[in-house]
Parts: structure tokens; sequence; C-alpha cells
């Protein structure tokens, strides 16, 4: 039975993962041979943002426009979400005006309000708890960039510094897919002092093959690592850091420098979600250097990641996979 909602990638199986992964990569490859794809046709999007957003913004707007449809931006402040409306009556009625939602929110039970109230699918574009559109865009990338003769199964993905939502993201689909993921940061910023991740990257692999490690030691951490990723130092959204308590915790130990790259295997790839605070979580040498960073093709694949879930999650995966496959002559 599919799905009708994406809230975390823990809801859907490996394989119901690959399908996405690989629908996004054969509608890139569609797009990127210019052929036109309006299988979205007269559909809209209803995007509500409670805070601000470049990425996942413009890539879920722009590939509604490239399958033919459309998406409105519900901002901050300019619904009646919150102050004069319920989530529930909110979920009700933007689904009988629009085919499918997105919402990025402060606190993660309101995507999943949203989500039991709605009858139109509705996606994560980001809560306090995981950031499951980043995640499919990440593991796409890896996918494109796979050291070589190596599957995902045989690849070190290390995170290092803060346990954001997007490190427990990123620990979630790459043991789901059988991966091996280190969380590399300082005691009390671990994804082990956040009990809300208990149990879940363990009872992945032990599915799938995978393994997964928290520690503090850049030894263990940094040996033959195929992927080193990190995030801001911001710490939680109820108890953000000023500037001189996230030095103080993090640098330079946890700072990704040209000096951590060379304790890796030696092809890393070096990954950030993004927007990065360049000169502290990662120097302009490591963004910059175009043999090790990754990170502006992983920003490229929101867009990729973007089209593959709408087209999903809209029902219109076999339709799209046929097209796709008819245009570049695949089988
Ligand atoms: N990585 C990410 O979600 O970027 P935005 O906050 O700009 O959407």
């Amino acid at each position: 039975m599919p799905k009708k909602d994406y809230i975390t990638t823990q809801d859907f199986t490996k394989e119901e993962i690959m399908d996405i992964v690989n629908l996004s990569l054969l509608i890139k490859a569609n797009i990127k041979a210019g052929y036109p794809l309006n299988v979205l046709y007269h559909k809209t999007l209803g995007m509500i943002f409670e805070q601000s957003s470049t990425r996942t913004r413009v890539s879920f707007e722009t590939a509604m426009t490239q399958l033919g449809g459309h998406a409105q931006y519900l901002a901050p402040g300019q619904i009646q979400l919150g102050k004069h409306e319920s989530m529930k009556d909110t979920s009700i009625v933007l689904s009988r005006l629009v085919d499918v939602l997105m919402a990025r929110v402060q606190q993660h039970k309101t995507v999943e309000e949203l989500a039991q109230y709605a009858t139109v699918p509705v996606i994560n574009g980001m809560s306090d708890y995981n950031h499951p559109t980043q995640e499919m865009g990440d593991i796409i990338t890896m996918f494109e960039h796979l050291p070589e003769g190596k599957k995902i199964e045989d690849c070190k993905v290390v995170f290092v510094g803060d346990a954001t939502q997007v490190c427990a993201s990123l620990s979630m689909i790459v043991t789901k897919l059988g991966g091996h993921f280190v969380h590399y940061g300082p005691k009390g910023f671990q994804l082990t002092d956040r009990p809300q991740y208990d149990g879940i990257a363990e009872e992945n692999c032990r599915v799938s093959g995978g393994t997964y490690l928290v520690t503090d030691d850049p030894e263990v951490a940094l040996k033959d690592a195929d992927f080193i990723y990190t995030d801001v130092w911001y710490g939680l959204y109820e108890a953000e850091l000023s500037e001189e308590e996230r030095m103080k915790i993090f640098y330079p130990k946890y700072q990704v420098s040209m000096d951590m790259i060379k304790k890796c295997a030696p092809n890393v790839k070096f990954m950030h979600c993004l927007p990065a605070s360049r000169g502290e979580e990662v120097t302009d040498e490591v963004m910059d250097n175009p043999k090790v960073s990754i990170c502006f093709d992983e920003a490229e694949n929101r867009l990729t990641a973007m089209r593959g879930l709408l087209v999903y999650f809209m029902g219109k995966m076999d339709e799209t996979v046929a097209i796709c496959k008819n245009n570049l002559g695949r089988k």
C-alpha cells in the first residue's frame, strides 16, 4: 500500500527509498536531455513556511513548474494558521484547494498534525526533528559520487559536528540503505545525547547490515571516510548558541579543514546541507575545492529529489518512468 505522506524516511523500506532515488535520477536525465515532462499538469503545491528557506522553497517551486504544475508560497505570518485558524481546519481547507502540501515547521508535531488531517499528500520540508527532503537529495548525490568500485553499502559516511536534525536524518537514510554511519562530535552534542533518536539507526542496521557509531575520537571517525558531511553549529532551535559558545565547543577540532580531509580516504567527498557558516564548521579551502567538495551538486540535487518526491506522492511514478524511458530510449 503506497504511503500518503513523506514525514520521515523511517516510514519507508529500503526498496521504496530506492524507487524514489531511481525515479528522481531518471527524471533528471530526461530533463537534462531536454524532454518536457508535464505529468503534474495543472496540479498545485501549497508550500507552508514557518521559517526562511532558499533551497527548499526554490527547488519545490522549480520542480512544480518543470513538471507542468504550479506552487503557492504560503509565507510566515501571511496565512491564518496559528493565530486565527487551527492546524486541523487549515489542513482540511488546503486539501480542498491544492493537490499536494509541503511544510517547513518549527515543531515536528505540526507537520504530523497537518498530515493527519490533510486528505492530500504532505511532504515534510524540515522540522526540529528531521529533514527528509534533504536526506533524499543527499543520498542521490552520494549515488552520483560513489567511490570507484564501491556500493553505498561499502561506504563510510561521517557527519562532523553538532547533532542537528540533518545529522539525524543522514544517520537514518545511510543506515537504512546499509551504509556505515559515524557521528563525530563532542560529548553533549552527539546523536546519543538526543533521546528522540534512540535506537533508530541501530534498528536500521539490524535490518540492513549497516553500522552506526558515535565518537569524539578523530582517528576512529575519519579513517577511510568516503563522505564527510557537516552542518552549522547553532545548537538546538530552543537553545541557539552564541558565536563565542559554538567556537568554544567545536573549534578547531570539529572544523572540516584540509588537515581533516587528509585523514580520510584518498578520494573523500565533502558535503554540506547549506547554508554554511564559512570559517566555522568548514574552511573556504575545503568548500571551494573542486576535487573534494560536492556541496553545490548536493544543493542542485534538492531539485532532483523534489521532482521525484512530487511525482511519487502524486501517484505518477509508473506513468513518468514509462515516458522518461521512452524519451531516453531505455528499456
Ligand atoms: N538545506 C536547506 O534546507 O536549505 P534552505 O534552508 O535554504 O531551504
